[in-house]
């Protein structure tokens, strides 16, 4: 199954599933790390059901929440409604549907390992940051659990943290740092090919 299929197919069971990967624990850890300030205007990217955007929200922030899957945006709509804090744009995180130096914040949970260029989707990422704006990046560290790529439709295996660390920096971020999120996404394959545990890296950019 393609990608946008597979995530359109779960969409309605997503904030479930999400709780068997992994936890509240990684949005906490992007919005310490990011040092999140209420009243300021965030982009969730790769939105999903809104798990980042649910807990902007808590904090004060407003969002738009950006998703190339029709079906998760429609699952954010019905969480969140369409007249408050939540903007929703269908797009692409290789080419957002956002202006230049637009947002205070810029976050990415779980997204980064399904796009096709990951170095393109971070360009995009600080392109639209205000300066001073900061890009938070959760994401898996390397792995070798293929059953993620062909029952969850991964697109890269996890990442080495100095490829990452390099992509902040073309894409002119500065202060570039990448620290262990401190707890692991969790998934049982289907096939009864094993289970996987991977740990979480949380990477973060300002933009100068
Ligand atoms: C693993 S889910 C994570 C969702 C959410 N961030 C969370 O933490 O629960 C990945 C999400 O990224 C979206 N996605 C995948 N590739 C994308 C792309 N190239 N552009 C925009 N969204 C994408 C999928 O539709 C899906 O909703």
């Amino acid at each position: 199954m393609e990608s946008r299929q597979y995530f359109d197919t779960v969409a309605p069971q997503w904030d479930n599933l999400r709780k068997g990967f992994f936890s509240e624990a990684v949005r906490e850890k992007a919005f310490a790390v990011a040092g999140v300030e209420p009243g300021r205007l965030a982009a969730d990217i790769g939105a999903g059901a809104g798990f980042v955007t649910e807990g902007l929200l808590k904090r004060g922030l407003r969002v738009v929440a950006v998703d190339r899957s029709e079906a998760m945006l429609a699952e954010m709509k019905n969480r969140f409604g369409e007249d408050g804090a939540v903007e929703y744009r269908m797009g692409e995180a290789e080419s957002l549907p956002l202006e230049d130096s637009s947002v205070d914040y810029v976050f990415a949970n779980m997204c980064l390992h399904h796009v096709d260029s990951p170095p393109a989707a971070i360009l995009e990422m600080a392109r639209i940051l205000k300066p001073g704006g900061r890009l938070v990046i959760t994401d898996l560290d390397r792995h070798d659990f293929d059953f993620l790529r062909t029952e969850h439709c991964d697109r890269w295996m996890g990442f080495d943290r100095p490829d990452v660390a390099r992509w902040f920096a073309e894409a002119g971020l500065a202060d570039v740092e990448i620290d262990c999120v401190g707890e692991n996404c969790c998934a049982a394959s289907q096939c009864g090919c094993g289970a996987a545990t991977v740990s979480i890296f949380a990477a973060l950019g300002t933009r100068p």
